[in-house]
């Protein structure tokens, strides 16, 4: 359960700046496909303002109707028109379809269940227009990683921001792995000098290990197109911390 951690997007911009590399990505690959996009789970539309202010017709679904406003808000703000629906990417119908659809930044790992995800893909294969792709990204979980999540609250401090009224906004993570699941279960806590913990929220992500991903996607009718492990294309490594994929319909 993770609704809570989004339920405050200025929070969520600000702790998780940047990012760069992947809008450009994505935006490239925009380009290369043409014509309209849909992005599942868009957030505050870091990746889908820019793709839609380069001429895209754009849709972006989103679970958190806070994380929506706040995408709604910064595409008025910059004069960018996109289409904003609240859903579950789990299941949903637009009616029409797209020359790319994508799911950025680990979005995908909020599925928890095989069937979920399975669920997830036959979805996108509906709006996938004829030559359409699915592009997705999430992190390769590292089992060193993962051993090491003991539940002890730990402060991290590459993770500190500043927030113009409350100053600089200090993280600690608690985490746990579930490994029957493939769950990492994190209780994050932001805090300023004056005010311990003013917001406490569980963060819950699925691992999903390259090996699942290819009978995941077959039983969703799709199959891989392209495969890499980081932004600039290099192939997927043991030790590569991203996992990217480009599908089409099976
Ligand atoms: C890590 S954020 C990524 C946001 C955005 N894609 C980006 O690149 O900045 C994950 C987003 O997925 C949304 N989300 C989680 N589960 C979802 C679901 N079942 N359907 C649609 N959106 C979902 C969350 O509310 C959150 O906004």
């Amino acid at each position: 359960m993770s609704e809570q951690f989004y339920s405050d997007a200025r929070l969520y911009d600000r702790l998780f700046p940047g990012g760069e590399q992947s809008v450009d990505f994505y935006r490239t690959e925009a380009g290369r496909q043409g014509g309209c996009v849909l992005e599942l789970g868009s957030g505050t539309g870091k990746k889908l303002i820019p793709i839609a202010s380069d001429g895209h017709p754009c849709v972006g679904l989103e679970l958190s109707p806070d994380m929506l406003a706040e995408a709604q808000r910064k595409a008025d703000e910059r004069g960018v028109k996109v289409q904003w629906v609240l859903g579950d990417m789990r299941e949903f119908d637009l009616g029409r379809t797209f020359d790319l659809v994508f799911i950025a930044a680990n979005s995908l790992l909020h599925l928890q269940k095989a069937e979920d995800l399975v669920a997830c893909f036959r979805s996108v294969r509906k709006h996938l227009a004829p030559g359409a792709r699915l592009i997705f990204d999430v992190f390769n979980p590292s089992v060193r990683m993962l051993a090491q999540a003991d539940g002890v609250r730990r402060r991290r401090d590459a993770l500190s921001f500043v927030d113009p009224d409350r100053g600089v906004v200090h993280v600690d993570v608690a985490e746990t792995y579930d490994a029957a699941a493939q769950v990492t279960r994190g209780r994050w806590y932001f805090s300023t000098d004056s005010e311990a913990d003013f917001s406490v929220a569980p963060l819950e992500m699925r691992n999903i290990f390259p090996q699942e991903l290819p009978l995941l996607l077959t039983l969703g009718g799709l199959r891989i197109v392209e495969r890499f492990g980081d932004w600039s294309r290099a192939p997927l490594t043991a030790d590569a911390a991203l996992q990217l994929y480009v599908c089409a319909p099976d």
